[in-house]
């Protein structure tokens, strides 16, 4: 209800013209300032997100903000909490989900959508649904968990009141027209919510963002490792002047460059004289400057070869295309990138402007932030694994990691932004043990959590299992783990070198090792996260929980498997996997 406002007594009006001039004046005003015109009783909304990394969560917070500056009733529940009894007395229900590992449900959403896929949930007759799908289209299994969610609902007897949006990478402006349209369906007189800002506004709120991101000094840069193959990065970024601040657990968004030899070798190789094109923020700029800046020259996918084939009149291409097999498109598309396309299967364009529109925006890198702000003020630490690899005949380089490993110079300002991750956050509970398995790149948030978990004085025990190839070269943050061994911080360390000895030695075979004494720290309660590789390590190191419940905790194959999902329902099991 708007208030009305006070009509002086000495006014020359009686007290009936008085109350009503007072409504009307108030209702003049709030039209004025755009806020909603609440008509009769607020609308139920329940959203639903299910996140890995912090993304659909912070789309959820946007989307309950926004409802609440109209004439709803949001109530916002994450998949991992939600109390799957209530799906049924839902009135109006909004799903905002990504995708993770091969087309899985993150792993906070993995319980639910297990149960809504068996055939134990009941009709959802009364239940209006809308699904917004967050998702990546170069991986095969484009916004699987969302389309899952979607159809099952549907098959339920709820009744889908907008179709299901499908992100590719970039949810700003499709969760902007997503919102806005459900909204407008659940109560189509609440269209001063749109008014009151736009999800681009919401984002652009409290200074830099993903939108704008804060063109940041790096002040320090250097490998961690020692002579060989491996190179790991330690990236120190000033965040002075930003007015950005992290949480340990939070991840860094990193706008990288296109590498210029690789842009001009495309250039050149291009049939046509090169202009100005348009960008995705609107201006004019040079070709080759869009190809550095603003368009992915890097991995190609099943999208952009269809494009391409349809200019280029391969005939391999199109058997490709028309075939369009999994297996066949997974060996066309690794290890190629546009420029094989460019010098292999030459396409016609009549123009800069007419090839940058097959061309997909150049995305943001995460990063895991490596340090605690409490041990590191102003600064943002970062471990960066710099990708290179040869592929059909070229020396080739991961984008955003040898921008930051091999290209930055005196003048660079690499683009940043904070991406927030309530899903990977230290327990609140400074006396609670916490277990930390983390190879490789995957050591970056545990640097974090030890820093912070010394600067705030915590008194639970902390486990670390780190592995790398050799202990001579890659024990990365040597020093400062073995200080914090020394100094009490660490009560273990386990390290497995997988290549100093015949063998593999991997961090899930010391798990096993000491499988007797992991039990004992679940049993005090522990909190136990992993964090690097997603396709193998994060598996295995699943797969050896999995039986140090059975065997120490002696379980039962089902018990364990319930035991595990648990653990990740009352988030004492955290993953950061990429
Ligand atoms: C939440 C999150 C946190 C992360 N934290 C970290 C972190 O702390 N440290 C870190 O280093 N990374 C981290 N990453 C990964 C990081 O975001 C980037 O994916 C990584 O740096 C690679 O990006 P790039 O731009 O260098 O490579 P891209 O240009 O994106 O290229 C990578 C691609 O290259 C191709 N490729 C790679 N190797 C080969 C090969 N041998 N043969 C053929 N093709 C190949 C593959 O298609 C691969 O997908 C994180 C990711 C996420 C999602
Ligand atoms: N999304 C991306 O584009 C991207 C970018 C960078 C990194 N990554 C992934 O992130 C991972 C991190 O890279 P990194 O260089 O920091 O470390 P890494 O390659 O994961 O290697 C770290 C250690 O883990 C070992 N390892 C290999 N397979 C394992 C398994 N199944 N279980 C447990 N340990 C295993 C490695 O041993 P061996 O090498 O001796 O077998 C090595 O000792 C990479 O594996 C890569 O897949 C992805
Ligand atoms: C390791 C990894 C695996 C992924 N797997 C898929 C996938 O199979 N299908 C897909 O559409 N997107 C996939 N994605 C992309 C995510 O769904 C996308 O980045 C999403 O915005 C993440 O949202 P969140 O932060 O809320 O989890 C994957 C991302 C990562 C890092």
């Amino acid at each position: 209800m708007v208030s009305p406002i006070q009509i002086p007594d000495n006014a020359p009006f009686t007290p009936e013209q008085r109350q009503w001039l007072g409504g009307f004046m108030a209702q003049l005003l709030v039209q004025a300032s755009g806020a909603p015109l609440p008509s009769g009783p607020a609308v139920p909304v329940t959203v639903l997100f299910g996140s890995q990394t912090g993304t659909a969560e912070g789309l959820a917070k946007k989307l309950v903000k926004k409802l609440k500056k109209g004439n709803f009733e949001p109530n916002m529940q994450d998949m991992g909490t939600y109390d799957r009894d209530n799906l049924s007395k839902e009135k109006n229900l909004l799903i905002i989900t990504s995708t993770y590992g091969d087309g899985e449900p993150p792993d906070s959403a993995l319980e639910l959508h297990t149960w809504l896929m068996s055939d134990a949930p009941p009709a959802l007759a009364g239940v209006s649904y809308s699904v917004l799908s967050l998702g990546d289209s170069s991986y095969p299994d484009f916004c699987q968990c969302g389309t899952e969610f979607d159809s099952r609902l549907e098959a339920l007897g709820a009744t889908r009141i907008h179709p299901r949006v499908d992100v590719d990478v970039d949810p700003d402006e499709p969760y902007a027209e997503w919102s806005k349209a459900v909204i407008a369906i659940l109560a189509p007189d609440n269209g001063a919510v749109e008014s009151n800002g736009t999800a681009t506004d919401e984002i652009e709120e409290g200074g830099f963002s993903k939108k704008r991101p804060f063109p940041s000094a790096v002040v320090k840069n250097y490998n961690l490792n020692g002579p060989g193959p491996k190179q790991t990065n330690q990236v120190e970024i000033s965040l002075e002047g930003s007015e950005l601040s992290y949480e340990v657990g939070d991840a860094l968004g990193v706008y990288p460059e296109n590498p210029e030899d690789v842009v001009d070798e495309i250039i050149a190789a291009l049939p046509f004289r090169a202009g100005e094109v348009p960008t995705s923020t609107g201006e004019e700029v040079s070709l080759r400057e869009a190809l550095i800046r603003h368009y992915d020259i890097g991995n190609i996918n099943k999208s952009l070869i269809c494009k391409w084939q349809k200019r280029s009149g391969s005939p391999y291409l199109r058997s490709l295309v028309e075939a369009d097999e999994r297996k066949a498109w997974e060996n066309f598309c690794w290890g190629r990138d546009l420029i094989d396309l460019v010098l292999n299967y030459p396409a016609d364009f009549t123009d800069g402007e007419d090839f940058v529109t097959i061309l997909k925006k150049l995305q943001p890198r995460l990063y895991s932030i490596a340090s605690s702000p409490k041990a590191h003020p102003g600064e943002v630490h970062l471990c960066v694994g710099i990708v290179r690899y040869d592929s059909h005949g070229r020396k080739r380089g991961g984008i955003c990691s040898t921008y930051l490993g091999d290209r930055l110079t005196d003048d660079s300002k690499p683009g940043v932004y904070v991406h927030s991750n309530n899903a990977f956050r230290l327990p609140a509970d400074g006396d609670v043990p916490v277990i930390m398995v983390g190879p490789g790149t995957g050591i970056a948030p545990f640097r974090a959590f030890l820093e912070e978990r010394k600067a705030t004085a915590a008194k639970g025990k902390n486990w670390l299992f780190f592995g790398n190839p050799h202990s001579a070269t890659d024990y990365l943050y040597g020093d400062e783990l073995d200080g914090f061994v020394k100094d009490g911080t660490l009560g273990r360390l386990d390290l497995a070198w997988s290549r100093d000895q015949k063998e593999k030695v991997y961090v899930q075979n010391l798990m096993l090792e000491n499988g007797a004494e992991m039990w004992k720290w679940f049993q005090e309660g522990a909190a136990f996260y992993v964090c690097g590789d997603a396709s193998r390590m994060a598996k295995d190191v699943d797969a050896a929980l999995l039986s140090i419940a059975t065997e120490h905790g002696k379980l039962s194959d089902e018990e364990a498997v319930a035991y595990i999902a648990q653990l990740k329902k009352d988030k004492r099991y955290l993953r950061d996997v990429y």
